[in-house]
C-alpha cells in the first residue's frame, strides 16, 4: 500500500492522528509504522469501541445485575455431596483419556501485569523446594495422568497453548530449552491470540510512542478468533480429540485434564461445563457462575455491583456464590460451532486502564488515572450458547490457589498463598496415605482435623497464609509420583517423616535449608 492510501484509510477512520510524528520517525520506524498500519482493519476496530462502550454503560451493567439468577441445583455436581458418584465419573474420564480423546488447552496470553514480571506468567517459580515453575507443574501432571490412564496401550493429552505476542516468543523458548518437560514436541501445540489497540474514551487509538501503537492481547476470549484462524480445531479433529478441558495458567493447583470433572460433563451429555469454588467474600476477584434472562454467563467481578455481590441467601451464603475458577470443559462439538457460527456475536468487555501515551509535542506521559480503555472477548462469554451446560463445585484448598499480585502487595493471590496452598495440600496427601510427621525431637505433629471430605485428616492450611513466612510442614510432591494423591502408601504409610520433604522419582528425601 502507498502512503497516500494509508493516509486516506487513516482519515476514513477517524484516526490520522497516528500519522501526527510521520516526519520525526526513521526510514526504519516508517516501515515498520506503515506494516502495522496496513495490518488493521479500521472499520472493525471502530465498531467494537462503539459496541464495547454501549454494553458497559453503567445502565446495562445494573440492568445485568437485576436479572442475575444463581445455578439451579440441577446442573451442578459436587466433590462434597455427590462422593458415591465420583469414582465413577473418574473412571468414564480416565476412558476417555485412554482413548486419547481428550486435549487440554492452556490460557496463556495474558501479560502478567499485577504480577509484576515482564515474563510469562506460567515460567513463574512461586519458590517451591524443587523451584519447578507453573509451566512444568502442569506439564508433570500430564505426563501422570497419561500414565495413569494407559492400560493395554499408550496415551496422548496433546497441550494446546494460547500465547499472544507479549508471550509467544518467550513461552516457546522456554519449553524448547527444558525440553517440553519431558512431552513430546510435536503434542504441545503453541498458537497465537490477537491484539487490538487501547483507545482513549473518544475511540482514537493511544500511540505509545512516536511511531507505535499502544496493543494489547484481544482477551482470553481471543481463543475461539484464533482457533479458527490458526487452523487448530482441524488439529484437534485429526487428533480424534472429542473433549477439551480449557484453563488459566495461574492456578497452582490446577488438576489438569482432570477426569472427574470431564467424566461428570460427559455422563451428564453437556457440551460445556465449568468448575467452580464457594465464594465466601463477596469482594473476592472471581467471576460468578449464573444464570442471565435463563442463559447461563459469568458475570465478571469488574462487572457485578458491590449490592449484589453481597447478597445472601437464607442460610447465609452468599446468593451468588458459584465462583468461577476458570477450568472449563467444552466438547470438540460445541467448540465447532463457537468457532463457526457464534465467535462474531461475542462482545467486548472494556477494562479502564492508565495507558502511557505520546502527548502532541510528542512526550511519554504516565498518567495516574485511567485514560483510556483496553478491549477483551472473555472465555467464559459462550456459555450462552450452550445446549446443556453443567457446574462442577469443588474444595478451594484442594484445587484453587491462582497467582495473580506480587507478594509485596495486599497479602492474596501471591507467590507465598500458592506455595503454601500447593504444599499444604501435598501435606494432607501424605497424612491421608497414613504417614505421620515428627519434629527434630521425634515427636509427633499433630495433625489437626478440618472439614475436609470424610475420613481425610487436614492440617491447618491456613496458618502463616498472611505473614509470608513458610509453613511448619513443608512437603511437596513430584506430579510425576501423585496426580491427585493417589499412590503414596508404599511410599510413607505408617513412615515417621520429618516436616521438611520432597517426594520425586527418586522417593522420599529430606530437605536441607536451602536446597535438598
Ligand atoms: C479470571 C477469570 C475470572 C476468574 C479468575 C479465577 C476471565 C475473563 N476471568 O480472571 O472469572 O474468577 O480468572 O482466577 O477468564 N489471558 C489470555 N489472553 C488475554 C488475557 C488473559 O490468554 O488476552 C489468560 C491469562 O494468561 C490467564 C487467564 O487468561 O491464564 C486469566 O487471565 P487474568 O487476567 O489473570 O484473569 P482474571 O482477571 O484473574
Amino acid at each position: 500500500m502507498d502512503t497516500g492510501k494509508l493516509v486516506k484509510k487513516l482519515e476514513e477512520a477517524g484516526q490520522s492522528h497516528l500519522l501526527q510524528f510521520w516526519d520525526d520517525l526513521s526510514p526504519e520506524e516508517q516501515a515498520e509504522m506503515i506494516s502495522d498500519l496496513e495490518s488493521m482493519d479500521f472499520n472493525e476496530i471502530n465498531g467494537f469501541f462503539k459496541n464495547a462502550m454501549e454494553v458497559s454503560s453503567h445502565s446495562k451493567q445494573e440492568s445485568v445485575d437485576s436479572r442475575m439468577e444463581p445455578v439451579p441445583r440441577e446442573v451442578l455436581g459436587s466433590v462434597t455431596r455427590d462422593r458415591e458418584l465420583l469414582k465413577g465419573w473418574e473412571k468414564e474420564g480416565l476412558l476417555h483419556i485412554s482413548q486419547s480423546k481428550v486435549a487440554v488447552l492452556l490460557l496463556a496470553g495474558g501479560q502478567g501485569t499485577r504480577l509484576g514480571v515482564s515474563y510469562p506468567k506460567g515460567m513463574y517459580d512461586v519458590g517451591l523446594p524443587s523451584h519447578k515453575t507453573l509451566f512444568q507443574i502442569q506439564a508433570e501432571r500430564i505426563l501422570k495422568l497419561e500414565q495413569l490412564a494407559a492400560q493395554q496401550r499408550t496415551c496422548c493429552i496433546p497441550w494446546y497453548i494460547m500465547t499472544s505476542g507479549r508471550t509467544m516468543e518467550s513461552t516457546k523458548e522456554f519449553f524448547s530449552q527444558h525440553n517440553y518437560f519431558g512431552l513430546s514436541k510435536e503434542n504441545v501445540i503453541f498458537f497465537q491470540q490477537g491484539m487490538l489497540p487501547a483507545m482513549d474514551y473518544n475511540g482514537k487509538i493511544i500511540l505509545e510512542s512516536k511511531g507505535k501503537l499502544a496493543m494489547a492481547p484481544d482477551g482470553n476470549g481471543g481463543l475461539y478468533r484464533a482457533l479458527g484462524n490458526q487452523k487448530i480445531v482441524e488439529d484437534m479433529e485429526q487428533r480424534g480429540i472429542a473433549y477439551l478441558h480449557v484453563y488459566c495458567v495461574d492456578n497452582i493447583l490446577v488438576k489438569v485434564a482432570d477426569p472427574t470433572f470431564i467424566g461428570f460433563c460427559v455422563q451428564k451429555g453437556a457440551d460445556c461445563g465449568a468448575k467452580v469454588v464457594e465464594k465466601t467474600n463477596p469482594t473476592e476477584a472471581v467471576g460468578v457462575v449464573c444464570k442471565v434472562d435463563g442463559r447461563y454467563q459469568v458475570v465478571e467481578y469488574s462487572e457485578i455491583t458491590l449490592a449484589t455481590a453481597e447478597k445472601r441467601s437464607a442460610d447465609g451464603r452468599l446468593m451468588f456464590n458459584a465462583g468461577n475458577v476458570a477450568n472449563h470443559f467444552f466438547t470438540l462439538t460445541f467448540l465447532k460451532d463457537v468457532v463457526n457460527i457464534y465467535e462474531p456475536q461475542l462482545q467486548h468487555h472494556v477494562a479502564q486502564k492508565k495507558i502511557p501515551f505520546v502527548n502532541t509535542q510528542g512526550q511519554l506521559i504516565k498518567p495516574d488515572k485511567p485514560n483510556g480503555i483496553k478491549m477483551e472477548k472473555f472465555v467464559f462469554d459462550i456459555f450462552q450458547f450452550a445446549k446443556k451446560f453443567v457446574v462442577y463445585e469443588v474444595l478451594r484448598e484442594d484445587e484453587f490457589s491462582p497467582l495473580k499480585n506480587a507478594d509485596s502487595q495486599d497479602g492474596k493471590d501471591n507467590p507465598t498463598t500458592a506455595r503454601h496452598a500447593l504444599m499444604s495440600l501435598h501435606h494432607r496427601w501424605v497424612l491421608n496415605a497414613g504417614g505421620h510427621f515428627v519434629d527434630e525431637n521425634g515427636t509427633r505433629v499433630p495433625a489437626i482435623p478440618r472439614n475436609g471430605p470424610a475420613g481425610s485428616v487436614t492440617p491447618d492450611v491456613n496458618q502463616n497464609l498472611k505473614d509470608g513466612t513458610d509453613l511448619p510442614i513443608k512437603c511437596e510432591i513430584s506430579p510425576l509420583v501423585s496426580y491427585g494423591g493417589e499412590g503414596l502408601e508404599k511410599l510413607v504409610q505408617d513412615r515417621e517423616l520429618r516436616p521438611n520433604l520432597i517426594i520425586d522419582l527418586r522417593g522420599v528425601h529430606e530437605l536441607v535449608k536451602n536446597g535438598i
